[in-house]
């Protein structure tokens, strides 16, 4: 892993850099990107993979450490059946086509989600694609893939409860640190920056415990538009917000002019 100190914003301040070490993306307006151009919703899709290559070149240029995309919601088997099928088959076809190259650029790949939801084929490509990948360390890309951020949290509680039993008859000691180590990308900074294409503003239960301190960036464009410019448009604006995480603007100044000195 990129060796970032890591540190939970409710419990410490955070470091801050130009570059965001970690992006949050909800690759959202698939559907419209295709109906504008009278196409099928999955050409939508398809046209989201290429723009997910653009934005991991770009991110890994940048010098981003982890991105984490959310390719399908834990509420996404709503959809219709066939949609859902082309989404997984997609999915797959993607991870045949690209895991070796992630392998070689120094990708470490993580399906992050309740997996075992997806049938056998797709369960072993996760498997494979992320052995393949397991021991690198330049880049973190995450896919959330039937996550859902509250089910983060209750699979990590539950997880938490198993291997500390005893904490179970003593609740009131039960502290952050507890939990933090058992959700999903508990190894990695949380992110910097959270990035929704697609016009809407809303977090659709994406990463709720790791979003408690990101910057929230929103874009009217879809996701199939996007690439290195739009990301770089995102980055501007995150490089103009003061992150005080609780604290007050005058603190913050007096904390940089005392580094200053
Ligand atoms: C949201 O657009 C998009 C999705 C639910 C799926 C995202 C999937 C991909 C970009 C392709 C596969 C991803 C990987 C990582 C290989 P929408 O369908 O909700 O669009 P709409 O709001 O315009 O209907």
């Amino acid at each position: 892993m990129p060796n970032k100190a890591l540190t939970s914003s409710t419990l410490a301040i955070p470091e801050v850099g130009v570059v965001p070490s970690h992006i949050a993306i909800v690759m959202d307006g698939n559907g419209r990107w295709a109906r504008q151009r009278l196409l099928p919703r999955v050409a939508g899709h398809r046209k989201g993979v290429e723009a997910v290559r653009r934005t991991v070149e770009a991110c890994m240029a940048m010098g981003v450490q982890s991105l984490t995309l959310f390719a399908f919601s834990s509420e996404n088997w709503r959809r219709p059946s066939d949609e859902v099928s082309v989404l997984m088959k997609l999915f797959l076809k993607a991870l045949k086509t690209d895991v070796r190259k992630m392998a070689k650029e120094g990708i470490r790949l993580r399906i992050v989600g309740d997996t075992s939801a997806f049938n056998e084929e797709l369960r072993h490509a996760i498997a494979e694609s992320e052995n393949l990948t397991l021991s690198n360390t330049r880049f973190n890309l995450n896919i959330a893939a039937n996550y859902g951020g509250r089910w983060d949290i209750l699979n990590a509680t539950r997880l938490m409860l198993k291997a500390n039993p005893l904490l179970a008859n003593q609740p009131e000691t039960i502290r952050e640190e507890h939990l933090a180590p058992y959700l999903a990308l508990a190894d990695q900074p949380e992110p910097d920056l959270y990035i929704r294409t697609g016009g809407e503003q809303r977090v659709s239960n994406f990463l709720l415990w790791q979003l408690a301190y990101t910057e929230f960036y929103f874009t009217e464009r879809f996701w199939p538009e996007f690439g290195k410019e739009m990301l770089l448009e995102a980055v501007r604006s995150y490089n103009q917000r003061e992150r005080r995480f609780g604290r007050t603007s005058e603190q913050l100044h007096q904390a940089s002019r005392a580094s200053a000195s």
